[in-house]
């Protein structure tokens, strides 16, 4: 696939490398290209591009850009170029103030995910809410001893998921379809319980998984 990933931080270049690991093709989109000047150096099959460019040149759309921005890149990368398209959206609604024994403030409520409003930004795009639970270390087939983590994944369009879905089984995940958009409101605050035992313990190395009763 050809893969557009908006954002020049930590995700963007964990998801991308795994995408290049896998044999996609991977745009990476950002205000500044500049920034990625050493990430394509040590990975020639990914280009830095223009936010716009890399959501044209995508299939398949990343975004993974810091949750206050991430109106802004959507928009920036054009309703044109992300319609009809899937968008995998692992950015949280994290706020500009520091956490609380441990737990990020959110600029999102309960009642309205920033995934949803992404969606109702730009109505054309297929968002579905994924990797926002796990730390960018281990985005990519992870190792753990207790299995396959899972990844917690919503959105409204079914294709999409199924795409979603075959990205993770690559990338070594057991999917949990959450169903529509607004169970984004549950999926995005995973990540302020993933984020506790990091600020509090400094431990960094989990994932969540889901068991299931025989
Ligand atoms: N770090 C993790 O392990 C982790 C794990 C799961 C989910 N997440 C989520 O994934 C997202 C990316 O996290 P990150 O740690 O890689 O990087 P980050 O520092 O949260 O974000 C960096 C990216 O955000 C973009 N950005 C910042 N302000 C912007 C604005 N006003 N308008 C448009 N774009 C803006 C930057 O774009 P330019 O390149 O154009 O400057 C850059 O690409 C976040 O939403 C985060 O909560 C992070």
């Amino acid at each position: 696939m050809k893969v557009g990933v908006l954002g020049s931080g930590d995700v963007a270049k964990s998801l991308a490398s795994g995408f290049i690991k896998h044999g996609h093709q991977v745009a990476l989109g950002t205000h500044e290209p500049a920034k990625l000047k050493d990430f394509v150096a040590q990975h020639p099959a990914a280009q830095a591009l223009s936010l716009a460019e890399a959501a044209k040149f995508g299939e398949l759309i990343v975004l993974a850009v810091k949750g206050t921005g991430a109106l802004d890149a959507v928009n920036a990368a054009g309703t044109a170029n992300l319609a009809g398209k899937p968008v995998i959206d692992a950015t949280n609604p994290i706020a500009n103030a520091p956490p609380a024994n441990g737990v990020l403030k959110f600029f999102s409520t309960l009642d309205e995910s920033l995934m949803e409003r992404l969606q109702r930004a730009i109505p054309g795009a297929h968002f579905v809410k994924a990797f926002n639970s796990v730390g960018n270390a281990m985005m990519v087939n992870p190792q753990f001893a207790g299995g396959k983590p899972t990844m917690f994944i919503c959105g409204n369009d079914d294709k999409a998921k199924a795409t979603v879905r075959g990205v993770l089984d690559q990338f070594g995940w057991e999917t949990a379809d959450m169903g529509k958009a607004e169970a984004a409101r549950a999926i995005e605050p995973l990540c302020m319980l993933w984020c506790i035992p990091g600020f509090i313990r400094n431990e960094w190395t989990h994932a969540f998984k889901l068991l299931h009763r025989d």
